[in-house]
C-alpha cells in the first residue's frame, strides 16, 4: 500500500492563512480522490488565538469560493509535528525561521515556504503569503488566490513524487 503523505501548513495565528490553505488543499485532494493518501493539517507559531475558529474574513473569503473552514480550530506547532508531517510549509519567512529553529537534526521531511509551489505568479513573483490580519477584506481574497495557486502546484508535486511514484 502506498504510504500516506502528510502536509502541515503554518502561519502566525493559525486563524487566517494556514487554515485557508488547509481548507483549499483538502478540497483539491478530495476532488482528486486522494484523501486516503494525503493528510492535511495547519498550525500557528503564535499562541494568541488557540482554540479559536478562523477569522470571520478568512471564513468569508473561502466560503465565497465554496470552501468552508469554519470547523477548524487554531493550535500551535509542536515538536511532535516533526514526527508526523512530510511537508511543513510556512506562509512567510518569519514563520519559516521559527520552524527552522524547532526542526530536529534527524528530520528528513521538507520544511520550506509554501508559495514557491505556485510556480510563476507574474511580475512580482512573491514567495510569501502576506499577513492579512491588520488589513481589509481584499487582503483575504489575495491570500485565497495565492494559496489556491500554490495548492494546485503542491498537489501536482505530491502526485509526481509520492502518489504516482507508488511510494511504499
Ligand atoms: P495568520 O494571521 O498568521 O494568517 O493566522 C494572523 C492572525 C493573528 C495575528 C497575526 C496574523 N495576530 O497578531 O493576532
Amino acid at each position: 500500500m502506498t504510504r500516506q503523505t502528510r502536509v502541515l501548513f503554518v502561519c502566525l495565528g493559525n486563524i487566517c492563512r494556514s487554515p485557508t490553505a488547509q481548507g483549499v488543499f483538502e478540497q483539491l485532494v478530495r476532488d482528486a480522490g486522494l484523501d486516503a493518501l494525503i493528510a492535511v493539517d495547519s498550525a500557528g507559531t503564535g499562541d494568541w488565538h488557540l482554540g479559536k475558529a478562523p477569522d470571520q474574513r478568512a471564513r468569508q473569503a473561502a466560503l465565497g469560493r465554496g470552501v468552508d473552514i469554519g470547523h477548524l480550530r487554531a493550535r500551535l506547532v509542536t515538536p511532535a509535528d516533526f514526527d508526523h508531517f512530510d511537508y511543513i510549509l510556512a506562509m512567510d519567512r518569519a514563520n519559516l525561521d521559527a520552524l527552522e529553529r524547532m526542526k530536529p537534526d534527524w528530520y528528513l521531511g521538507h520544511v520550506g515556504l509554501f508559495l514557491p509551489f505556485a510556480g510563476e505568479l507574474g511580475e512580482q513573483d512573491p514567495d510569501e503569503v502576506p499577513d492579512p490580519y491588520y488589513g481589509g477584506f481584499d487582503g483575504f481574497e489575495r491570500v485565497y488566490e495565492l494559496v489556491y495557486q500554490a495548492s494546485l502546484g503542491l498537489l501536482d508535486h505530491i502526485r509526481v513524487h509520492h502518489v504516482d511514484a507508488g511510494e511504499r
